[in-house]
């Protein structure tokens, strides 16, 4: 049977991306009646530097914007990694089955150490193994992200097949990546080419969840694009990445294809193609964020959904564990 899994750092400035590219799919998922697990990584954020303070906030920040994007906590399990060990349990066995060369590879921690990577932490560089042990101690099938995390699937597959491949078993599963939909790498609204972020410190890049309506309707209006009207077909888009990047936004949100909204829209200059987007993502986002801030009014509500979740995904990831144990020769007495 089907299993989802995935996770989201609690980092702050939850944006656009994160929400077509992770939080609407997992929606999707869950509406479509499959077991869905989704976690907040404290643990995976502190492998850069987090103020402890700001890190609790924006776990329970992170938890109200899942639920007001159509995660419900009864259907699903929602809950923060370090209230469930197993995770790093599991992870210090990932970390003996992975390579170091696989780890050094990775393009993320390449970005995030930046040049004097013999300064990053040690974290860091083990964070992939992490990442696999989040999705495989409750042996996930499917894990829906955006493209930025492709690589770190792809190595979630190496451990798994070498750690069945060492031991002699079949017992991990070989995890599939779901980057499906339009809008699996949401970009910049001032630059194309790169993709919309926490850490971009222009918050005119981004739309953060938390943006009320005026402030969707401004940075909409102000995304740079090119002069030309839009194109009769999706061809035309090529080499004109915010062009594409709207395009694909104004799809996603409404639950079209690209081609759909090009067929609609061809012709039409951005002076009306980008208040038909802000329109549609007023009325999309901005009830999201309304309700992330009454949700955050409670946080003794949220701390309990988070505690419940975690008990609930214990009941999974424990009997996965042991059985781990056993076939590492773990004396359990
Ligand atoms: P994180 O917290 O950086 O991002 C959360 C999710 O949002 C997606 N995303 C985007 N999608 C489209 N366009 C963008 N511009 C954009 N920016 C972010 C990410 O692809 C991701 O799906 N390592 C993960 C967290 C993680 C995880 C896991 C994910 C930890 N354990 C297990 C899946 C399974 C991360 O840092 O995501």
């Amino acid at each position: 049977t089907p299993r989802v899994f995935s996770g989201i750092q609690p980092t702050g400035n939850l944006h656009l991306g994160n929400y077509l590219g992770a939080l609407k799919r997992f929606a999707d998922a869950q509406n479509k009646g499959i077991q869905s697990i989704y976690c907040m990584v404290d643990l995976h954020a502190i492998t850069v530097w987090q103020d402890p303070a700001d890190l609790a906030r924006a776990t329970r920040e992170l938890c109200a914007g899942f639920i007001a994007a159509g995660i419900d906590p009864e259907k699903s399990i929602l809950f923060n990694q370090s209230q469930v060990p197993e995770h790093t349990q599991l992870a210090w066995i990932f970390n003996c089955v992975a390579r170091l060369g696989w780890m050094q590879r990775m393009t993320q921690f390449k970005d995030k150490a930046g040049k004097n990577a013999q300064n990053a932490s040690l974290g860091l560089l083990a964070y992939p193994a992490l990442m696999a042990a989040d999705i495989l101690v409750y042996h996930a099938t499917h894990v829906p992200v955006g493209e930025d995390q492709k690589q770190h699937l792809e190595l979630t597959r190496d451990i798994a097949i070498k750690f069945n491949h060492d031991y002699g078993v079949d017992f991990f599963p070989i995890t599939e990546p779901v980057i499906e939909g339009a809008a699996t790498r949401v970009m910049s609204f001032r630059d194309g080419t790169k993709k919309m972020s926490k850490s971009d410190p222009s918050d005119m890049s981004r739309i953060n969840l938390t943006d009320d309506a005026d402030a969707i309707a401004k940075k909409i209006r102000k995304a740079k694009t090119d002069p030309e009207p839009l194109p009769d077909s999706i061809e035309g888009l090529e080499d004109r990445p915010e062009a594409r990047n709207l395009v694909n936004i104004y799809a996603a949100l409404a639950d079209l294809t690209p081609e759909q909204v090009i067929a609609e829209h061809a012709g039409q200059q951005f002076g009306a193609f980008k208040p038909a987007l802000a329109d549609l993502a007023v009325a999309k986002l901005a009830p999201i964020s309304t309700e992330m801030s009454r949700l955050m009014q409670d946080q003794g509500e949220i701390d309990s959904i988070l505690r419940r979740g975690a008990d609930r995904a214990r009941e999974i990831a424990t009997p996965i564990l042991q059985k781990t144990y056993d076939i590492t020769g773990m004396i359990r007495s």
